[in-house]
């Protein structure tokens, strides 16, 4: 094909691209990766990704770097400075030696995608992402995510620590799908949910006749249907002292007996437990078997609470007001002030408060924009943000505004004539809000 042909296709994709060399040098942005990032071809060319990725810097992350250091293509995800999601597939290009040449990395704005109301877009988005991405931005958590990963492919037992709706349910799913049982069931109980007395033969399983009303040809427990997966011990701390027993002998011997029973069972499990209590002071008060705590704090995992990561904040809110927009089928967004001021907020209920919050923003709220205004969220001031100087308070609206106008109308062209100013002031500003980096 001819060489201009290909470079008009180059710069005319849907998808941004952007490739690198074996060392990791930027050799070329198209045109819809300028667009999207905000930062030009011209600027990156010749530059090493290890100088351009970094807090604060160019990037939060690289999928170059992983597909360089994985030898292997990468799926990653990244929201950059200006809030944009991007999805990101990088491939390495070997040569006849084995090592890489290239890295070509195709780019998908998934925010556009999803605001662009085009029919399919809920299916690509749907098979981009899963439900169950732990989405976060802090160092924290990326070193916990690391080590859950890490741990994963062992048999370690795991106790998850961290209070109500931080995410460890979710990370005892991650290490679970990230371990060698995850084609084997990972089953999940929660010891404060189930009644003290149905607890044991949930957990354990019980004979024909073990007890009146039992079923007469017996029943497996939760314990034997994760045979060769993972069981996941919710509220840990909520185990009766005397299962606390019959637990400690499945971790010692990977065996016990159904209720009733006397056939021994084995259990080939790996074992997750959580907790948002102090198991060490249950301990001190006798509440909790110290021998029991040891063998299940073998590798423990501290899940921070959200208000320790405020940083993930406003990609949290972002990432759940795309979740449920597009349950709802809505196209609204959270104005900088609002966000600026729920990073401010004191989050008892973590994560699991905050998802809530933008749930029942995206449902009640009117019009695309959603403010402090209209939010009404106790502790967050509809009138004046705190803090803010009438300059700063001014760029604020003023970056809300153009935000809301971009969104609407797409091209410099049309915002400018829809704001009544000059197409290259439109131009200018439009700049600008893609390269302010928020901290
Ligand atoms: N980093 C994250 N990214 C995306 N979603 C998250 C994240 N952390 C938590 N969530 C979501 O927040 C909700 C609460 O998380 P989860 O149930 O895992 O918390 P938990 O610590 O197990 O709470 P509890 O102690 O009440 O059981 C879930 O819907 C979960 O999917
Ligand atoms: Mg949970």
């Amino acid at each position: 094909m001819d060489k201009k042909l290909l470079e008009i296709i180059f710069d005319n994709l849907y998808n941004g691209i952007y490739v690198v060399d074996g060392k990791g040098v930027t050799i070329g942005v198209n045109k819809t990766f300028e667009e999207m990032s905000g930062f030009t071809n011209e600027e990156l060319v010749g530059r090493s990704l290890y100088d351009l990725v970094g807090k604060d810097n160019y990037f939060s992350g690289s999928a170059s770097l992983l597909v360089l250091e994985r030898k292997a293509p990468v799926t990653a995800t990244y929201s950059t400075s200006t809030k944009r999601k991007l999805l990101v597939k990088g491939r390495p290009i070997f040569n006849s030696k084995g090592d890489i040449d290239y890295v070509i990395n195709t780019i998908w704005d998934l925010t556009v995608v999803q605001y662009s109301r085009e029919i399919d877009a809920d299916t690509a988005r749907n098979q981009l992402l899963s439900e169950d991405d732990i989405i976060t931005c802090s160092n924290k958590m990326m070193e916990i995510i690391d080590l859950a990963l890490r741990v994963a492919i062992t048999d370690s037992t795991i106790l998850l620590n961290g209070e109500s709706g931080v995410g460890k349910s979710l990370l005892a799913r991650t290490i679970h799908r990230s371990s060698e049982r995850k084609a084997k069931p990972l089953v999940q109980i929660n010891c404060a949910a189930i009644p003290e007395n149905l607890l044991e033969s949930e957990l354990f399983g019980y004979e024909a006749g073990a007890f009146t009303g039992a079923d007469h040809k017996g029943k497996a427990g939760l314990l034997e249907m994760a045979e060769g997966g993972t069981v996941f011990l919710d509220e840990i701390s909520e185990l009766p002292l005397h299962l606390q027993a019959k637990l400690l002998g499945v971790i010692q011997d990977k065996t016990f007996f159904r209720v009733g029973g006397r056939t021994i069972q084995h259990a080939d499990i790996r074992l997750i437990a959580a907790t948002n209590k102090d198991l060490v002071e249950l301990v001190s008060h006798g509440l909790f078997r110290e021998d029991l705590y040891y063998r299940l704090n073998v590798v423990p995992i501290t899940i921070p609470a959200l208000r320790e990561r405020r940083e993930d904040i406003p990609t949290l809110i972002h990432h759940f007001a795309e979740k449920y927009n597009r349950k709802y089928n809505s196209y609204k967004r959270f104005s900088q002030s609002l966000i600026n001021q729920l990073v401010g907020m004191a989050w008892k209920g973590n994560i699991r408060e905050l998802e809530n919050l933008v749930e029942r923003c995206i449902v009640t709220c009117v019009g695309d924009l959603i403010t402090p205004d209209k939010a009404r969220i106790p502790g967050i001031s509809p009138a004046l943000p705190s803090g803010l100087g009438l300059k700063d308070m001014l760029a604020e609206r003023e970056r809300d505004i153009l935000l809301q106008a971009r969104e609407q109308y797409q091209t410099s062209r049309r915002v400018a004539a829809a704001l009544g100013i000059s197409q290259a002031s439109a131009a200018r500003k439009l700049k600008q809000l893609n390269k302010r980096k928020h901290s």
